[in-house]
């Protein structure tokens, strides 16, 4: 579904991702693991849009998408759910879902999608007239998975959904992203806790300083302590 190959990001001169490469296959959870500043969100920033690379492609369904805006990726299905959750704080549980459906015009389709969300996170319909700024930890990262499915993902690009949860939140997490793959959808998940990615991932890439130092069986890296002290730091 997708395949990126020797991907190059750079802020000015500064370089932060080079030579990236890996593929993503329709229906399956990939990890992305890596310390602090490893380029794990600039990668997601590349893939949906929001920056564009300084080399390498991007292709995602067969089509080359390195340098399409983040409008343009969205429409593409390609949909980031971003680091720090970032709903809107004073705005409802059920406005936030209708902004992500706003490239989106019907609304019988958009009512429906919000059932959708609604059956798959019940305590969003319980709270979706509470301001979203009210919500738990885990509710605001189960509010912004839900406004990227009402943006009819088809690749959701998750930027670090478990942290600063507690452990029963992060469960809560787990099973959000295993109920999504059920239904199909592709996910590249980027994490610093490598027992969320083993629990959802098939396969995992480590990142460190830009390049990618690691790549196999997610199951695999909780077991390897090389990988775990040198490039997680733990
Ligand atoms: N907008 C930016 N301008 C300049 N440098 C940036 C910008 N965003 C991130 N960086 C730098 O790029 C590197 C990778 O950052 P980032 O992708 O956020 O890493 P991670 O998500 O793995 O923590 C860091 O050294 C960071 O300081
Ligand atoms: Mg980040």
């Amino acid at each position: 579904m997708l395949d990126v190959q020797h991907l190059s990001v750079a802020y000015g001169v500064t370089e932060v991702l080079r030579d990236v490469s890996f593929s993503v296959r329709e229906g399956s959870v990939v990890a992305l693991l890596g310390g602090n500043g490893s380029g794990k969100s600039t990668l997601l920033n590349a893939l949906s849009g929001l920056i564009a690379p300084k080399g390498g492609s991007v292709r995602y369904l067969g089509e080359e998408t390195a340098g399409l805006g983040a409008h343009q990726m969205v429409r593409r299905g390609v949909v980031q759910v971003p680091q720090g959750r970032e709903v809107f704080a004073d705005m409802s549980v059920s406005d936030n879902l209708e902004l992500g459906a706003a490239t989106r015009s019907n609304r019988k389709e958009i009512r429906n999608d919000m059932g959708d969300v609604f059956a798959l996170f019940p305590v969003l319909r319980e709270r979706r007239m509470r301001a979203a700024g009210s919500l738990s930890g885990g509710e605001q990262t189960q509010l912004s998975i839900g406004r990227a499915l009402m943006a009819r993902a088809r690749l959701l690009l998750m930027d670090e959904p478990s942290v600063g949860l507690s452990p029963r939140m992060v469960d809560a997490v787990i099973e959000a992203i295993l109920r999504l793959r059920q239904r199909g959808l592709t996910i590249l998940l980027v994490e610093q806790n490598v027992g969320v990615a083993a629990a959802v991932a098939e396969q995992a890439h480590v990142l460190k300083d830009g390049v990618i130092a690691y790549a196999g069986q997610a199951k695999q890296l909780i077991n390897n302590p090389e990988v775990l002290a040198s490039y997680l730091g733990r």
